[in-house]
């Protein structure tokens, strides 16, 4: 029995969280949950954006599945997400865009693995107000972690057969900082002469996924560039209700949905618990139970086969809940 730090969230994430433990519950899995609260209901009341809780929860398990948490957007706390993987220095995001097998799509063919830096980039946080009606942002960019992102997407790419990793950047406007990302894949690409490297401009590469996403393996790039690529990436392949994701660091790891908490439909039975619940499939890889993994993958792709076993945001019309249960019925 593996224990999982678990967190539930804002917005949609207790219910999809609760889709994904029955789920889980219900197949070959040995999993075990010490769920803790982290989000904005745990800020407002105590104003700590990660509880020492949360911390010594995480420390312990070393894995956990989250739900989103919500932030404010133009003020407010700092992301919660972006400070625990600061924090937590899980600088890799792993996020698979695949399409999913009977569901209906624009493209097929699709199957790539997008791997961003979560640690630095515009997302450290450093802004300041310069002046009334002047603000600044620093983009920092370091060889050191460029270099661990690049081994990163190659290792996975070696482990999974993968034949390309894309570098994705903009290094010829910002000669310094992408230049130097750039310069660091290259660098590190030397060391896996199996693997092909090419790279492209990242406003191409919106240009090319929309095109044909199909010719696209492993994806590397900066904080950024990996956050809207992976949403387009989801919207490619039926909706951010489908996009699963993980965060790495050297010795813990979260894994959790590309998506936000979608204040709009939440509390409604309307979520899609998808995109966690294949979150939870590549933490089920990870903690080596791959046959309860394959089992839950199996009885998902089962269930959104059917045009009547699929959600609102698929075209469908079952709820969160009783999209669970058609998901738990095709466990076998
Ligand atoms: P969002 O991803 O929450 O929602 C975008 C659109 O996709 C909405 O129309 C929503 O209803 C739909 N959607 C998302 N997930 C869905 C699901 N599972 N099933 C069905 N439909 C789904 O993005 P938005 O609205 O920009 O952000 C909302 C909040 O989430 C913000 O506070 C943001 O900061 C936060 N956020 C948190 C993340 C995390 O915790 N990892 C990641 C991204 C955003």
């Amino acid at each position: 029995m593996t224990r999982i730090t678990l967190v539930p969230g804002d917005g949609i994430g207790p219910e999809i969280v609760t889709s994904v433990k029955d789920i889980l519950s219900a197949s070959s899995a040995e999993v075990s949950w010490d769920e803790v609260d982290v989000g904005l209901n745990v800020y407002e009341k105590t104003g700590v954006l990660i509880p020492d809780e949360f911390v010594a929860s995480l420390k312990r398990n070393k894995i956990a599945l989250k739900g989103p948490t919500t932030t404010p957007v133009g003020g407010g706390h700092r992301s919660i997400n972006v400070s625990m993987r600061q924090m937590f220095h899980l600088f890799a995001n792993v996020r698979p865009i695949q399409n999913i097998p009977g569901l209906p799509c624009r493209y097929q063919d699709v199957d790539m693995i997008i791997v961003r830096e979560n640690s630095e980039d515009l997302y450290k946080g450093i802004e300041y107000q310069v002046s009334e009606g002047v603000a600044q942002g620093v983009k920092l960019i370091t060889r050191e972690a460029s270099e661990k992102i690049a081994h990163h997407a190659f290792t996975i790419a070696k482990r999974l057969g993968r034949k390309t990793v894309t570098a994705v950047h903009k290094a010829n406007i910002m000669k310094f900082t992408d230049g130097l990302f750039l310069e660091s894949v290259r660098n590190v690409a030397k060391l896996y002469p199996d693997i092909a490297l090419n790279d492209v401009i990242v406003d191409n590469m919106c240009m090319q996924m929309v095109t044909d996403p199909s010719q696209f393996d492993v994806i590397v790039t900066e904080n950024l560039y990996g956050d809207i690529l992976s949403d387009l990436g989801a919207g490619l392949v039926g909706g951010l209700g489908l996009a699963p994701g993980g965060n790495f660091g050297s010795e813990l790891c979260i894994f959790e949905a590309a998506h936000g908490s979608a204040p709009d439909i939440a509390g409604q039975n309307k979520a899609n618990p998808t995109a966690l619940l294949l979150s939870s499939v590549m933490m089920l890889e990870y903690i080596e139970q791959g046959a309860a993994a394959e089992q839950i993958r199996h009885a998902l792709y089962k269930t959104l086969d059917k045009e009547d076993g699929r959600t609102r945001d698929l075209g469908g019309t079952l709820g969160t809940t009783d999209f669970t249960q058609a998901v738990i019925r095709n466990l076998g």
